[in-house]
């Protein structure tokens, strides 16, 4: 999405340590090649973005042995016994157009992942027990895959990806590594830390009953709504907080609502809270009917409006209509009811992060790459027009919240600042300035007093949403041993 060092570098590094250290991969010289270890997870990374299950390149659906063996244009890619009468690694091997992965996306598969390959043909092609013909592959990897466990003093800041403040205004929740993590507002005090699943939270929103819905997941590899009960027992202390399981403990983990092949990047609640609508890269935006309770959920709808990933949803007042924000550089208005497309507003001409509907729903607001705050009613040629432009940012504008009472407009994104604007005149009314990195993630608390930032440094920031005065900040990383700017790997 954003290019930009030296901190993303360190979050990748972060990662790859992370990822090499929980899914130690590669067929021991003395083991047979295991399918569903050595070969799935190479297919997944190099072929799976062509070769998926839809609109698979030369008709060749890889995801599932049935389909593989199958072949697509041509027949099984494969023989059993005999790498050199396999079509399969004839492309792994070829040096002219036929090359796979083709030559146009880069590099050849490296020769030792070639070798496996063969070895694997070799050995006859064989399949590991347990794992169906007709198995989704990236299930079947999801399923074998878990967590690292918790770190207990993070070597580099985490980027606060997702932010909200508890349904009594007293505590904020911030996206750690795997982790969910609960400060005391009052004194910035780590009191809670909830393992999960996801690699980060991309959207957090709490439920009227005080249960906490978060959207997240491991870019490029999976993607999550999920549905945890911060009051449930935890399953031990460290250093005076409380650890819960929200990987594995159903008493944590609630409810799991969707698990998808990509990350899920944002969700919103229908102001009558009978609606979850949730958005992500997968272009995506799945709604469910929660009038019944969390557990009872259903899902109602699967838009598929945009064509890329959605980083922003936004319910109107009418609880019917739901405004959505995409790389695909559009705005767009969806209704639940006619089940159609109502606007498409186009004019950040760039992607747009995020999106939010007046409280009347006589307009909405869009933010995006293109630095601009747009304000825009449901009128004119493709159903959307411009009303305002609220320029004045340095860089993307990421972000975007509403006040709840005061016809404000809060923004913020790479410039590192936050900018309060007035949603109706479009003047800018203060900057928030302070943060040394992105800011990432905003939420206000529930009375509207308190506006929370967090940025890509980990930096949390505290501010009077009255008058812009600072009130505290405290870095979002357990334990962090280096302050930013961190040392280099
Ligand atoms: C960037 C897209 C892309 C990626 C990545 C990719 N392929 Fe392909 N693949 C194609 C296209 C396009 C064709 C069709 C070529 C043609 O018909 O001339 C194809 C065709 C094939 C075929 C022939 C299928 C048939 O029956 O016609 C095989 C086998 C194959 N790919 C294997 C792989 C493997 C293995 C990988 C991963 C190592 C891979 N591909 C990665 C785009 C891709």
């Amino acid at each position: 999405m954003l290019s930009r060092l030296p901190s993303q570098l360190l979050a990748l590094v972060l990662t790859l340590c992370l990822a090499f250290h929980a899914n130690a991969q590669g067929a021991a010289p003395n083991q047979p090649v295991s399918f569903i270890h050595d070969i799935a997870p190479l297919f997944k990374e190099n072929c799976f973005g062509c070769h998926g299950a839809k609109n698979p390149k030369g008709k060749l659906d890889m995801t599932k042995i049935e389909t593989l063996r199958k072949g697509g244009t041509k027949e099984d890619p494969i023989v059993d016994g005999k790498p050199d009468e396999s079509h399969l690694i004839d492309v792994l091997k070829a040096t002219d157009a036929s090359r796979m992965p083709p030559r146009e996306t880069g590099a050849p598969l490296a020769a030792a992942k070639i070798a496996l390959v063969e070895r694997w043909i070799a050995e006859g092609a064989k399949v590991d027990q347990g794992v169906d013909a007709k198995a989704d592959l990236m299930k079947e990897l999801r399923k074998r895959w878990s967590p690292p466990s918790l770190l207990n003093q993070y070597a580099f800041p985490v980027s606060v990806t997702a932010l909200a403040f508890t349904v009594d205004g007293k505590q904020l929740v911030t996206s750690g590594h795997h982790e969910l993590c609960v400060w005391e507002v009052e004194t910035g005090k780590l009191v809670k830390r909830v393992a999960i699943r996801s690699r980060r939270a991309m959207a957090l929103v709490f439920l009227p009953d005080g249960k906490l819905v978060m959207a997240g997941g491991r870019p490029g590899e999976e993607g999550d709504v999920s549905v945890y009960d911060l009051s449930a027992p935890a399953a031990k202390q460290e250093n005076g907080v409380a650890v819960l399981n929200g990987v594995s403990d159903p008493k944590v983990l609630v409810k799991r609502l969707l698990e998808a092949d990509d990350e899920v990047e944002c969700l919103s609640l229908s102001p009558d809270g009978k609606k979850l609508a949730a958005g992500g890269c997968d272009r995506l935006i799945q709604v469910w009917d929660i009038s019944g309770g969390i557990a009872q959920a259903k899902l109602t709808d699967t838009i598929e409006n945009h064509a890329d990933w959605v980083f922003a949803v936004a319910f109107f007042p009418d609880n019917n209509r739901l405004a959505s924000a995409s790389r695909d550089k559009t705005a767009k208005v969806w209704d639940l009811k006619a089940k159609e497309s109502i606007a498409t507003f186009p004019e950040h001409q760039n992607p747009v992060f995020g999106v939010a509907v007046k409280a009347d729903g006589s307009a909405c607001y869009s933010v995006g790459d293109d630095k601009q705050v747009r304000s825009w009613n449901l009128t004119g040629d493709q159903g959307a027009k411009q009303v305002l432009a609220m320029g004045g940012a340095g860089g993307s504008v990421l972000k975007l919240v509403q006040h709840g009472k005061e016809p404000w407009l809060f923004s913020a994104g790479a410039d590192m600042k936050i900018r309060q604007h007035d949603r109706d005149k479009g003047n800018q009314i203060r900057e928030l300035a302070g943060h040394k990195d992105y800011v990432l993630s905003l939420a206000l608390n529930p009375t509207g007093e308190v506006l929370a930032s967090g940025g890509w440094d980990g930096e949390i920031r505290l501010w009077n949403a009255k008058d812009g005065k600072l009130i505290r900040l405290f870095n979002a990383s357990p334990g962090l041993k280096v302050s930013a700017p961190a040392a280099k790997p």
